[in-house]
């Protein structure tokens, strides 16, 4: 017999030696058994304003991917009631629960809610937002507050629950924009509550240290969802021919990156601000 020969032989014995060896303290089968049961779980995500736009396509990319979806809206009912019917035509499983993100109680019973359907949580998308502009001398109080209720304070709250409950191993996830890098006239207030998220995402993920929960903001470009074509087709103009990747951003590109981030891939990414925007600004 060749010195080849032998070498694999020895291999192969202690191969097969060292998972009998393992059982036999009892550490592969407890090992085996706990990855079991992870793998069989269904895992979870909330994701904030998700009727439409951005957080539509994200809860549905997520429940294409796997997860059990909570869907979150403010007055569109109708809206969200389709996500889940989406969700569910696709195989997949899903909720749908008001909470004004604004309201710490409202944002504490849908992730309750969330909770009860589902038994807890994995990955919280904290999308919900608006958008309000004008220039510094026209912006009324009542378009700031608004704004900053909902952007600032709601994340707040969005975050907070995410905190306490996310499991270990997951993903936090907030929606800033790439307006904060060269902000024009008129979004100096939108583009104050954004660049807050992405603080907030830095100073998270070093809270949640030792738990394995990535903590993140992405910065979407321009996307063609209501909240910009509310503001006219002026607010779309020359888009596409800035970009150089020659068009508007879709709210799938950004669910795609959401799910990057999500997925095994993403799992070395935390604290960071992800741009997403087809190379504009
Ligand atoms: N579109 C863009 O170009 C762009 C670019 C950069 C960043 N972003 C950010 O991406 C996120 C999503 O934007 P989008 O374009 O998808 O917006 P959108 O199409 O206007 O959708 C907004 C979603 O948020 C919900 N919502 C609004 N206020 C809420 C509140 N107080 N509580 C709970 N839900 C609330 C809406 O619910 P209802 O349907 O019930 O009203 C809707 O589901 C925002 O944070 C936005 O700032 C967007």
């Amino acid at each position: 017999m060749s010195d080849t020969d032998n070498s694999r032989r020895t291999f192969l014995a202690l191969a097969a030696a060292v998972p009998s060896a393992l059982a036999m303290s009892g550490i592969a089968s407890a090992q085996t058994t706990q990855t079991a049961a992870r793998n069989t779980e269904q895992r979870v995500a909330i994701v904030t304003g998700s009727s439409r736009g951005i957080g539509a396509a994200t809860a549905k990319r997520l429940a294409s991917d796997g997860y059990a979806v909570t869907v979150n809206y403010l007055t569109n009912r109708d809206l969200a009631a389709q996500v889940v019917r989406d969700i569910e035509a696709a195989g997949g499983r899903a909720i749908f629960r008001q909470a004004d993100v604004a309201d710490p109680a409202a944002v504490n019973a849908l992730f309750n809610a969330n909770d009860e359907a589902f038994g807890g949580v994995d990955v919280v998308v904290n999308n919900a937002g608006i958008m309000n502009v004008g220039p510094f001398a026209q912006m009324t109080d009542e378009a700031f507050d608004r704004m900053i209720a909902t952007n600032v304070k709601g994340s707040f709250n969005v975050l907070r629950e995410a905190a306490r409950r996310v499991r270990d191993g997951g993903r936090i996830i907030s929606l800033s924009s790439s307006i904060i890098k060269t902000p024009p006239p008129g979004t100096g207030a939108y583009a104050a509550s954004k660049a807050v998220q992405v603080l907030y995402s830095s100073v998270l993920a070093k809270e949640l240290a030792g738990r394995d929960i990535s903590v993140n903001a992405v910065a979407p470009g321009a996307v063609d969802t209501e909240l910009l074509r509310q503001h006219g087709e002026e607010a779309l103009r020359g888009i596409p021919e800035q970009t150089p990747l020659g068009r508007l951003g879709l709210p799938e590109d950004i669910a795609g990156t959401i799910a990057l981030l999500c997925s095994k891939e993403g799992a070395w990414v935390n604290g960071q601000n992800v741009f997403a925007n087809g190379g504009l600004g």
